[in-house]
């Protein structure tokens, strides 16, 4: 499976650093960007991948809103440089209208649903999305335990889209690593990854052993 590689974990001085180690190795960056009120954490904003966009120019922007009224901030996103916008569909009051919006700006737009959304949920939208961000932790921190109702999530996902011939890419998020990338390595297109990475001694290694699962 491909590997988008969240950086919310870290240090965010040494992030220039970390990326240009081991850009090359991954096959999407994956940006966590929090409100403090969908989520009880605070990350960064637009400006903050702006500059990360300057490190390299080609590299797959998967970015990941996780905060409310996405629709006010989809065009600081584009133009921050994101390929990818994924928004949650309980933050939303018109999912089809944001997904509209994200496209108008040429960007590619994605749905994500926490732990306790179900995939019945959001059946209806799926004709319409590049990608489905199935959270397999509560949004908020890096380095959580994978929850493993995640599993028939994506499994059903990947039934939907051979079923009706859908074009969405199956992520997942939260908690992956050697092991728990095993259980879901069937469904998905690609898994995020933070802390298993970066916080592992070989880094590229880590990415490797996601690849070659
Ligand atoms: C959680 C974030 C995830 C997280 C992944 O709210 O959306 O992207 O950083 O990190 P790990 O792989 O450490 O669970
Ligand atoms: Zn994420």
């Amino acid at each position: 499976m491909k590997v988008s590689l969240s950086i919310l974990t870290v240090d965010y001085l040494r992030v220039k650093e970390s990326l240009e180690n081991y850009i090359n190795d991954v096959d999407y960056v994956h940006l966590d960007v929090m409100d403090g009120v969908f989520v009880p954490n605070i990350s960064f904003g637009p400006a903050f991948i702006k500059s990360l966009r300057k490190i390299d120019e080609n590299k797959i922007f998967d970015t990941h809103l996780m905060i409310e009224y996405p629709d006010r901030y989809i065009k600081e996103f584009s133009e921050a440089g994101s390929q990818y916008i994924t928004f949650h569909v309980e933050a939303s009051s018109d999912v089809l209208k944001t997904i509209e919006l994200i496209k108008s700006y040429n960007v590619k737009a994605g749905i994500s649903i926490k732990p306790k959304t179900t995939v019945e949920e959001i059946e209806k939208y799926l004709p319409y999305v590049d990608m489905v961000l199935v959270m397999s932790v509560e949004p908020g921190f890096g380095g959580q335990k994978f929850m493993d109702s995640a599993v028939d999530k994506v499994k059903r996902l990947s039934e939907l889209k051979k079923a009706n011939n859908y074009s969405y890419l199956i992520n997942i998020d939260g908690g992956i690593n050697d092991v728990t990338g095993l259980k879901i390595k069937d469904y998905v297109d690609l898994a995020v990854s933070g802390s298993y990475v970066v916080n592992n001694k070989d880094p590229k290694e880590a990415i490797n052993k996601l690849h070659n699962l």
